[in-house]
C-alpha cells in the first residue's frame, strides 16, 4: 500500500508524460481527457506529473491513499478557490466554493437541512414529480424515441426546483431560471477545454449573453427570497429551512448568503444526478441480466406500487446498481485543488501553488482495486465484496469535510427514480446510436442517449420474472 510520505527530505518529482513548454500536456488532455488521464495513471502510477501550464505545475492524484491524504488528512493545505473564479461570477461566495471560516459557518448552517430525516420529507415531492414524467411518457406510447439525457436532466431539474423553491414546473409554474441557467452552464462548459478564452469582461456576443443570463438568474433568486422574507407563507422546502436556520449566536444567513446558497445548490444539484441517471438507463439496456435482477427486487419489495421512504433500505440491489453506475460514470468526474504550502504525496514532492486533479473516473477504474474495471457489475457493492476496499477507491461524492452536502438527497432521488421508472418502462437503446462520454463540468454524453420507450405490464410478483428468466436462459 502506498503511504503519503511525511519525510521533509524527499524532493522527488512524480513521473509523467512529456509535455510541451508552457502548455504542458494540456493539448493531449483537452483532446481526450478521460482516456488521457486514465492511461496516465495506469502508465505512471499513483501520482502523475502532467507538466506545467504557465508557471503552475499540474498533477493527477490517482491512488486512493493519496486522494485520502488530500481530501481528508491534510485538507487545510488544499483550496478549491482558484479553480472556480469563473463559477464565482455566478454563485458568489456560497458553500460550494467558499473557504475557511466563511465555508465552515455556512456548512454548519446548511448541514441540518440535508440530514437523512429532512430528505425523507422530500420523498413525496421526488416521487410526485417522477409520476408526472411517467404520465407524460404513457401518453407518448410504445416505441417513442426520446433523448434520455435531456429527459433525465429535466426530471432532476424539476425535482430540485420543487424541493428547493416549491416551484412546480409540471403544474404550470413558469420560470426564466431554467433557460438562464442552461446558458450559463453551456458557456462555462465550453470554456473548460478551450485553448483561447477571451476574458469574460470583453463584450463578445457569447460573453454578453452569459452576463445577461447571470443577471436574470440573480434577479429571479433575489425576487424569490425577498417574497419569502416579506410574505407569511412558508412552504415546506429547502429555502424555508435555510431561512430559519441559525448559528449558536442566533444569527442566520443574510439575504446575499441565501442567494448564493440557492444559486449554488442549482449549480451542484441536478446536472450531476441527471447525468448519472441517464448513464444508468444506458447501462441497464446493455446488461439484461442486471436489469432482470433489478426487476426481481422491485417486484418483491414494491409489487408495482410507488416507493416510500421506508422502502429505501429494502431496495438494496437498486442502490448497488446506482453505486456501480457512479463508479463507471461519476457525474463529478474530476475536480481540482491548489496546495497552499509545499507538500509530499505518495513519496513525491508537490511544490506550493500547484494544481492537483482528483478524478473519481480514473481512480474508479484502477485495475489494482477493481477486477475487470470496465465491466458493469453491481455485485461489487454487496457487503461481502466491499470488504477490504480502501475508502477512497470509490469517491463519487468526494470526501473529508467537503464531501458533497447533497449525497443523501442524490442517492435517495436516484433510487426512487430508478424504482419508479423501471416498474413502468423498459428503455431500449436505439441500435447504432453512438454513446460517448463528454467530460465537461459533469460527465455528459456527446450525442445524447437515444432510447425507445417500452411500457411494461407491472410485474407484481417475482415468480413471473423467474418464469421469464427460465425462458430466456433456454
Ligand atoms: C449524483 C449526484 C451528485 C454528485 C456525483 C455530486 C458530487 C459532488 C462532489 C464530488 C462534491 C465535492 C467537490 C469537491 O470536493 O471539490 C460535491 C459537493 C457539493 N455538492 Fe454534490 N453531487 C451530487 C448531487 C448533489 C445534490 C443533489 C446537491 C444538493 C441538492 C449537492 C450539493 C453539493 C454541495 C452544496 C457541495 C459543496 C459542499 C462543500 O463544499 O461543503 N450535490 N458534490
Amino acid at each position: 500500500m502506498v503511504k503519503p510520505s511525511t519525510s521533509p527530505s524527499v524532493r522527488k518529482s512524480p513521473p509523467g508524460p512529456r509535455g510541451y513548454p508552457i502548455i504542458g500536456c494540456f493539448p493531449q488532455m483537452a483532446s481526450k481527457p478521460l482516456q488521457f488521464l486514465t492511461n496516465a495513471a495506469r502508465e505512471y502510477g499513483d501520482v502523475v506529473h502532467l507538466g506545467s501550464i504557465g508557471p503552475q505545475q499540474l498533477y493527477l492524484i490517482a491512488h486512493p491513499d493519496c486522494v485520502k491524504y488530500v481530501l481528508q488528512e491534510n485538507p487545510q493545505n488544499y483550496t478549491k478557490g482558484e479553480n472556480f473564479q469563473e463559477m464565482k461570477l455566478v454563485i458568489g461566495e456560497g458553500l460550494v466554493i467558499s473557504e475557511g471560516d466563511s465555508w465552515r459557518r455556512q456548512r454548519r448552517l446548511m448541514q441540518p437541512t440535508f440530514h437523512r430525516q429532512q430528505i425523507g420529507g422530500m420523498v413525496n415531492d421526488m416521487t410526485g414529480i417522477t409520476a408526472k414524467l411517467l404520465e407524460r411518457w404513457s401518453q407518448l406510447g410504445s416505441g417513442t424515441t426520446l433523448d434520455i439525457y435531456d429527459e433525465m436532466l429535466l426530471l432532476t431539474q424539476n425535482i430540485l426546483l420543487k424541493t428547493t423553491l416549491s416551484i412546480d414546473v409540471d403544474n404550470g409554474d413558469t420560470t426564466d431560471l431554467i433557460p438562464a441557467w442552461n446558458t450559463i452552464y453551456k458557456f462555462l462548459s465550453d470554456r473548460l477545454w478551450a485553448v483561447f478564452k477571451p476574458p469574460i469582461s470583453f463584450p463578445t456576443p457569447k460573453n454578453r449573453s452569459f452576463q445577461q443570463a447571470v443577471n436574470t438568474l440573480n434577479s429571479i433568486a433575489n425576487r424569490i427570497i425577498q417574497q419569502r422574507l416579506q410574505g407569511n407563507d412558508a412552504p415546506n422546502d429547502i429555502l424555508s429551512m435555510l431561512l430559519s436556520t441559525q448559528d449558536e449566536s442566533g444569527q442566520g444567513l443574510s439575504a446575499q448568503q441565501l442567494h448564493d446558497q440557492i444559486v449554488g445548490l442549482f449549480s451542484a444539484g441536478f446536472e450531476t444526478s441527471g447525468a448519472v441517471l441517464s448513464w444508468i438507463w444506458y447501462l441497464l439496456s446493455k446488461h439484461p441480466v442486471v436489469e432482470r435482477q433489478l426487476q426481481v427486487e422491485l417486484s418483491t419489495v414494491l409489487g408495482g406500487r410507488t416507493p416510500t421512504v421506508d422502502d429505501l433500505p429494502n431496495l438494496k440491489y437498486t442502490k448497488m446498481v446506482v453505486q456501480e453506475a457512479m463508479r463507471l460514470y461519476p457525474g463529478a468526474w474530476v475536480y481540482a485543488r491548489n496546495n497552499l504550502a509545499d507538500d509530499e504525496i505518495g513519496g513525491y514532492h508537490i511544490p506550493a501553488g500547484s494544481m492537483l486533479l482528483l478524478s473519481p473516473y480514473v481512480t474508479h477504474r484502477l485495475p489494482a482495486f477493481w477486477d475487470n474495471p470496465e465491466g458493469f457489475d453491481p455485485e461489487r457493492f454487496s457487503p461481502e465484496h466491499s470488504v477490504g476496499r480502501p475508502r477512497y477507491a470509490y469517491f463519487p461524492f468526494g470526501g473529508g469535510s467537503r464531501q458533497c452536502l447533497g449525497d443523501i438527497f442524490a442517492l435517495t432521488e436516484l433510487q426512487l427514480v430508478i424504482a419508479m421508472v423501471s416498474q413502468h418502462f423498459r428503455l431500449n437503446l436505439v441500435p447504432e446510436h453512438p454513446v460517448e462520454p463528454n467530460p465537461l463540468l459533469t460527465l455528459q454524453t456527446r450525442h445524447g442517449i437515444l432510447m425507445t420507450l417500452e411500457p411494461r405490464a407491472t410485474l407484481d410478483n417475482a415468480s413471473q420474472l423467474d418464469t421469464q428468466n427460465a425462458l430466456l436462459t433456454h
